[in-house]
């Protein structure tokens, strides 16, 4: 018998071979970030400019289309007063500018719309700034509604339907009744179950074939804001030329070379019947396994345009999630639908005993791929759910609330699932009657996937959850506050709203016992975003009487991670300090990256998802012979090889992932103790060149050439990222130099905590 040659052996390379291709189609789009929202503007959103500016500059937290970006800035009355010559920078392009005539006084709002180069979604949002006033008024939230293209969640849902019960077809095909048949031999209408799944791989394509079609013009058409037969011709043709219209193409490639395929192998078929050979289900089938690939390949270019690919940071484990995702929605839904329409009523009119003994050996080898598909559907639905929603409170927007909706209706597919695993498997041999219970519960259980696929379809079409939440401030804390102890006097700071825009910051001094402290002389705060240098200065507060010291307008800029230090000057000498950090969120008029996935804690869930993948792979290897059956072995292999990368992944993330230095930030806050620890560094290490005061007035340094830098003056020139490094490298030629042995990583930030203090003495 040639039984080990079963066409199952061919899945296992084939599904590996699929994921090889996808990976190398995944990462050209690792460059992108994020969804492709405003991440910085010059002039920053609500400041107040004593002149006219230039032009406006507008940086993306992501690749936009050039041809598509647009700025307007508009007077108060509403009209257009910028010069129309947007133009964009960079490759790929993440800034675009617009010039402007000198500006009277007054208010202007700047509103900007881009179209992402990686979902193709349009995002669009406006600022306020204003010359030689104050600026007057506040722009309402941009209103996007949930679903920007009404016609878009229907288009995905046959996309998917179409797609997966093509390749979840296949799978079934090759992993499920042929083989079964091929064990049991005669009797079983071969021929009647090849038409019919036939009939249904040409229903799945024509679904795919023209949802696809109909996203395309779709696509054209909500982008350029024109209509379906408008979208033909140009609008359709630079369609194609973007991101969006490349992994189109992708598909429609793959979708050429599968139907090729399922060609062939009818045409073949249909030779064969007229033969009257009838069907031979035997041998690897080559061309089968080609459209297996194929179909598998097309799954990819639609993970790419998903959120997944807009996921900061994250990009390349939230499409492998998404494709993972899709193809155990092919193993287990795809797989059903063909269970259902061809495969089961195929066997109508069969000998209750050959059908019997059909079914036996078939369903548990559906059962095999459903659990792989189930599995590898809840790892990486998890992983996308945490990526897409991030916080609890962001559950409550449109995407959030879809999010659970379909999580219910899982529910039942599972109950049903198990109840078919457990319960009418095993009688399948036996009794006719857990045959018609199977019909029913595959029925019941396909008409839910079509469901689920349908509320996906919704989901996908939407703003994923945290960027919605984190727009319209849900779950985040409107303003900050914290108080320290410093030299005895307790140090309350408020920023409020802690949104971008105009603050408000409040610094307020008592001693231990709540009584106001009004010797200070001086009070400064300096306001730094964490996730980039950007230079900030302190600034003096206003004092304000009974302790308290204020700043009414401190222009906030970013969303993101800031910190604040106050500086205390008091008669009595002892000077004294604070520092927080706290999160800026979103005011107004701007959109925002605020609640983003953590980087690591996403590469750590997707070793997690990948190693239980593997861990499935291998309970389910175990029982067909483990390493020392063929069948067993073809589970063993890519389970073990899944367990190995993820719980690699794990380990590599949290013991050996690089870091990029510049773009470090530092992990203490520049509070009391931290400058403590770090001007006694100072001390023993730098100041015999650098002084004590850090001007380059160091005992040493008398004899050097070039002199020691005045820290004061070039301290604020770099990041602290790029601080550590040069006093961990030092700055070659010179005599500073590398000072790695004497200095722990801690002793650095806190002494870079420190240098960061010094003042020029002659700007005090
Ligand atoms: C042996 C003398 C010496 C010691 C010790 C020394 N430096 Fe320097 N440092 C220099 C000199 C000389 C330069 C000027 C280099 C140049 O001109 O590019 C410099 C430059 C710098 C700069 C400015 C670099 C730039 O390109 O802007 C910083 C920051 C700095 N030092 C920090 C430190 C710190 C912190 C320490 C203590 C850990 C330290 N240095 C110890 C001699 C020294």
């Amino acid at each position: 018998m040639n039984m080990g040659r079963s066409s199952k052996h061919w899945i296992w390379p084939i599904v590996g071979l699929a994921a090889a291709v996808f990976f190398l189609l995944a990462w050209p789009g690792g460059d992108a970030a994020a969804h492709a929202n405003l991440s910085r503007a010059e002039p920053a959103p609500n400041s107040e400019l004593p002149e006219s500016p230039e032009r406006i500059v507008l940086w993306f937290s992501e690749g936009i289309e050039p041809d598509l970006a647009d700025i307007r800035v508009l007077n108060a009355r509403g009209e257009g007063v910028d010069n129309d010559d947007v133009s964009a920078q960079g490759d790929p392009v993440e800034s675009v500018f617009v010039s402007l005539p000198t500006l009277e006084n007054g208010t202007y709002t700047v509103s900007w719309a881009n179209v992402s180069t990686v979902d193709g979604h349009r995002v669009r949002g406006s600022f306020l700034f204003s010359v030689g006033e104050p600026i007057s008024g506040e722009v309402d939230l941009p209103s996007q509604p949930a679903i920007s293209n009404p016609q878009e969640p229907y288009l995905r849902w046959l996309v998917l339907l179409g797609g997966l019960s093509v390749t979840g077809g296949l799978l079934l095909e090759l992993a499920v009744w042929r083989p079964a048949l091929r064990g049991i031999g005669g009797g079983l209408p071969a021929v009647t179950l090849s038409r019919r799944v036939g009939w249904l791989y040409l229903g799945g394509m024509v679904v795919l074939g023209l949802s696809s079609v109909g996203q395309l013009l779709s696509q054209s058409g909500s982008t350029f804001e024109v209509s379906w037969i408008g979208a033909i011709g140009d609008p359709l043709r630079d369609t194609l030329e973007t991101d969006w219209g490349r992994s189109w193409l992708w598909r429609s490639g793959f979708f050429v070379i599968l139907s090729a395929a399922l060609m062939i192998r009818f045409m073949r078929r249909s030779a064969k019947a007229d033969g009257n050979e009838g069907d031979d289900p035997g041998g690897t089938d080559i061309v089968a396994c080609t459209a297996l690939v194929a179909s598998l390949l097309l799954l990819a270019p639609i993970t790419l345009v998903s959120h997944a690919g807009t996921t900061p940071e994250l990009e390349f484990p939230a499409q492998l999630s998404d494709y993972l995702h899709l193809v155990g929605a092919a193993m287990w839904a795809g797989g059903l639908f063909h269970l259902a329409l061809a495969v089961i009523p195929a066997l109508r009119g069969v000998e209750a005993a050959d059908r019997r003994a059909f079914l036996a050996s078939a369903v548990p080898r559906f059962s095999v791929l459903a659990i792989i598909g189930a599995a590898a559907l809840v790892a990486s639905g998890v992983f996308s759910a945490w990526a897409q929603v991030t916080t609890i409170p962001s559950l409550g927007v449109p995407y959030g609330v879809t999010l659970i909706v379909k999580t219910a209706v899982i529910v039942p597919l599972l109950v049903l699932a198990v109840v078919n695993h457990r319960w009418i498997r095993r009688r399948l041999a036996r009794s006719d009657d857990a045959g018609r219970w199977l019909t029913r519960t595959v029925a019941g259980e396909a008409a839910i996937a079509v469901l689920v696929l349908l509320l996906a379809g919704f989901m996908t079409s939407m703003e994923p959850a945290r960027q919605v939440a984190a727009r319209e401030g849900r779950g985040l804390p409107d303003g900050f506050a914290d108080d320290t102890i410093s030299e005895n006097v307790v140090i309350d700071i408020g920023v409020e709203p802690a949104k971008t825009g105009r603050n408000h910051v409040r610094v307020s001094l008592a001693d231990r016992r709540g009584a106001p402290i009004t010797d200070a002389t001086d009070v400064r705060v300096r306001l730094s975003f964490l996730e980039q240098d950007l230079g900030e200065l302190p600034v003096p507060l206003e004092n304000a009487g009974e302790g308290i010291w204020v700043l009414d307008d401190a222009v906030i800029a970013l969303v993101g991670v800031w910190q604040i230090e106050a500086d205390i000057t008091r008669l009595t000498g002892f000077d004294s300090r604070a520092a927080f950090r706290f999160e800026v969120l979103a005011g107004a008029g701007s959109n925002s990256d605020a609640i983003r996935p953590d980087r690591d804690r996403g590469r750590v869930l997707l070793g997690a998802e990948i190693a239980l993948v593997g861990v499935v792979l291998l309970a389910v290897g175990v029982p067909l012979g483990g390493w020392y059956e063929r069948r067993g072995i073809s589970f063993m292999v890519p389970g073990t090889a899944a367990g190995v990368v993820g719980a690699g992944l794990i380990v590599w993330v949290q013991y050996f992932a690089p870091v990029d230095i510049a773009q470090q930030t530092n992990p203490f806050v520049p509070d009391e103790k931290s400058i403590a620890i770090g001007q006694a560094a100072y001390a023993s290490v730098c100041s015999a060149c650098h002084g004590e005061g850090g001007i380059g007035d160091g005992p040493a340094a008398g004899s050097l050439y070039p002199p020691p830098a005045s820290l004061p003056v070039h301290v604020p020139l770099h990041t602290q990222g790029e601080l550590f490094e040069i006093i961990r490298v030092g700055v070659v030629g010179t005599a500073m130099d590398p000072v790695s042995e004497d200095l722990s990583d801690d002793e650095t930030w806190h002494l870079i905590n420190y240098i960061r203090t010094l003042e020029d003495p002659d700007l005090r």
